[in-house]
């Protein structure tokens, strides 16, 4: 079965960006698209620091654009999937009423490794131990479901 994912971070260039990467390459029988709470960096292309080390790994997020997440969105996806808690509360803060559309976090689908956000690499730099959690929660997520 074919899914629609949304992947949202807080501006849409580096974490949300790399997890839709990682998942379209894993995952192509699925649909996805990433967006940002906030809108700064609208139809910017992700972060160049955040594509040098995705592109390492195989990974080409230079089609990819940034948009802002919308109340729209709880219509046109099957999962919305947040990077830290601030995201889930501000995407919950634009559900429509009576909307029931599944937002998790990423790294619930990698419970293994005990990290409940994935640390935004704009402020931290490690642009390599983000990309490490989204692989693997990414797996985690194909498997949920149903590879
Ligand atoms: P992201 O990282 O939410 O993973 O895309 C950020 C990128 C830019 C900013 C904040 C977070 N910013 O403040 O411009």
């Amino acid at each position: 079965m074919s899914h629609r994912i949304l992947f949202v971070c807080l501006g849409n260039i580096c974490r949300s960006p790399a997890a839709e990467g990682v998942f379209r390459a894993r995952a192509p029988h699925h649909s996805s698209d990433s967006a940002g709470t906030a809108g700064w960096h609208v139809g910017n292309p992700p972060y160049g620091p955040m594509q040098e080390a995705a592109l390492a790994r195989g990974i080409a997020l230079s089609d990819l654009r940034a948009r802002q997440f919308t109340a729209e969105d709880f219509h046109r996806f099957d999962l919305i999937i947040g990077m830290d808690a601030n995201n889930i509360a501000d995407i919950e803060g634009l559900r429509p009423e009576g909307n029931d559309t599944p937002v998790r976090l990423l790294t619930d689908f990698a419970p293994h490794l005990g990290a409940d956000h994935v640390p935004d690499p704009y402020y931290t730099r490690d642009f390599d131990g983000a990309l490490d959690l989204i692989e693997a929660a990414v797996d985690g997520l194909d498997e949920h479901l149903g590879g």
